[in-house]
């Protein structure tokens, strides 16, 4: 007989069934909790609540393992291209080359974005947040894309997944060119898709461009290091919208404005900042080290800490790696990297961030490297979004796929009773 979890309420004892995942994970099936017992859990911030059974990728935080449809994050960042990547998780399989020529001839067909989008995008204030303007254009499509939205139809549903991961990296390339005030590009089909995205975002009107080796290798070992990691905020954010039977444009859009605040996404830019003020103060790590732990203070050690990591981040280690040989690849000397190394080594040895498991996560060394690409800091969060789009839509897929219910939580009301008016 399958194993089963009692709980006993009001001497009346009743059983729940266990379910395991492939690794062996273990959940408590309370699907008929509220309906046998009229009570529900409480949970905030969800930290001991599975919202779904997915297939697409496994985390252990406890022994910093990160894997996208069995593949190690390890091995991929090292041997595939994010396009791989990405049809690896939106598709189940790593692409034959028929399918990976197919999927990028038809990326390529709809690599082009309404003029109209252009007067949207020329109406925001040159110091919007690119976040703020990624999130709106990305909106913005259903209306250009009005097909789209049927999410009963599979055909629309793959050609939505074509039209996102075509334009996206057009609006984000926009993003970027409307901060730095240059021309807008448009994508280069002779190109493939990462060198594509180099070359809307740096292209120059006045000179040829020619990707760099240096900066193509590390944006893609940036994007496939981002491409998913199971049911983050964004991600959940994406999959709740989505259980409405909202399009896959409006889930997208309300994913990147969850991915923007500080305790997520944004935490890259908050890094970088971080670094630049501990630089700007002389530089003294052991100040701000007391300042993470000082209880009185607001302040804490942006890129550590996780909600499920309680190990390195295996990402940050493949990133810091990374960010070492992009610099010396590319000649610069950032002071600003041997701070991170420094904070890191004394967070590593210290009992406040030992003792709570505070590890570097994936955002402590990416900003460096995006720097180093000449990549402006508030855009930092955009180029987290970029990575994650895969994962997006391989998420709302399976949501959609097995039909999951309308996700509505519920509550423990503690207000006033009812009282005359
Ligand atoms: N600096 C100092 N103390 C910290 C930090 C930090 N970066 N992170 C956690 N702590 C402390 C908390 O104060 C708390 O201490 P206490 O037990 O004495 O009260 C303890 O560690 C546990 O922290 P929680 O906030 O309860 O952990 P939670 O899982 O809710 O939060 C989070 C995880 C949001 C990532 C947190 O570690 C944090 O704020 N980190 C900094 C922001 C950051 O880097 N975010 C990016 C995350 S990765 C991503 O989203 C891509």
């Amino acid at each position: 007989m399958s194993e089963t979890v009692k709980l006993t309420y009001n001497n009346t004892t009743y059983e729940f069934p266990l379910i395991e995942g492939t690794e062996n994970e273990k959940g408590i099936d309370i699907k008929t909790l509220r309906a046998l017992t009229g009570l529900i859990t409480y949970d905030p911030g969800y930290k001991n609540t599975g919202s779904c059974q997915s297939s697409i990728t496994f985390l252990n935080g406890e022994e910093g393992v990160l894997r996208y449809r069995g593949y190690s994050i390890e091995d991929l960042s090292e041997k595939s291209s994010f396009i791989e990547v990405a049809f690896l998780l939106i598709f189940g399989s790593l692409p034959t080359p028929e399918e990976i020529e197919k999927f990028n001839r038809e990326i390529s067909q709809s690599s082009i974005v309404d003029e109209d989008v252009k007067t949207i995008l020329k109406s925001f204030p040159k110091s919007a947040h690119p976040m703020g303007v990624l999130s709106s254009l990305t909106s913005a499509l259903i209306a250009f894309n009005p097909s789209s939205v049927d999410v009963d139809s599979e055909e629309d549903m793959r050609e939505a997944i074509i039209i996102l991961m075509a334009k996206f990296p057009i609006l984000v390339s926009w993003a970027l060119r409307k901060v730095k005030g240059l021309p807008l590009n448009y994508s280069n089909p002779t190109l493939n898709y990462v060198e594509n995205i180099a070359q809307m975002m740096f292209k120059q009107p006045h000179q040829d461009y020619v990707p760099s080796k240096v900066v193509v290798d590390a944006l893609n070992k940036l994007l496939i290091l981002h491409a998913d990691h199971e049911q983050n905020c964004s991600t959940s954010t994406v999959r709740i919208v989505g259980s409405s039977h909202a399009g896959l444009f409006a889930s997208v859009s309300a994913g990147i404005s969850a991915l923007w605040g500080p305790l997520h996404g944004g935490a890259n830019q908050a890094v970088i900042e971080m670094l630049e003020a501990i630089q700007k103060d002389g530089g003294d790590t052991k100040k701000y080290m007391a300042k993470a732990k000082d209880k009185e203070d607001p302040f804490r050690l942006m890129g550590f800490g996780h909600r499920v990591y309680k190990n390195f981040d295996p990402r940050a280690r493949i990133i810091k790696k990374a960010a070492d040989e992009v610099l010396q690849e590319l000649g610069i000397n950032d002071p600003i990297l041997e701070i991170a190394k420094g904070l890191e080594k004394e967070a590593l040895n210290d009992p406040y961030f030992v003792e709570r498991k505070l590890y570097p996560n994936v955002d402590f060394y990416s900003g460096i490297i995006y720097r180093a690409l000449g990549i402006p800091t508030e855009m930092f969060t955009v180029m987290f979004a970029l990575g994650r789009l895969p994962g997006w839509i391989a998420q709302w897929l399976e949501m959609r796929k097995n039909n999951e219910p309308i996700g509505r939580p519920r509550q423990i009301y503690t207000g006033e009773n009812h009282r005359a008016l």
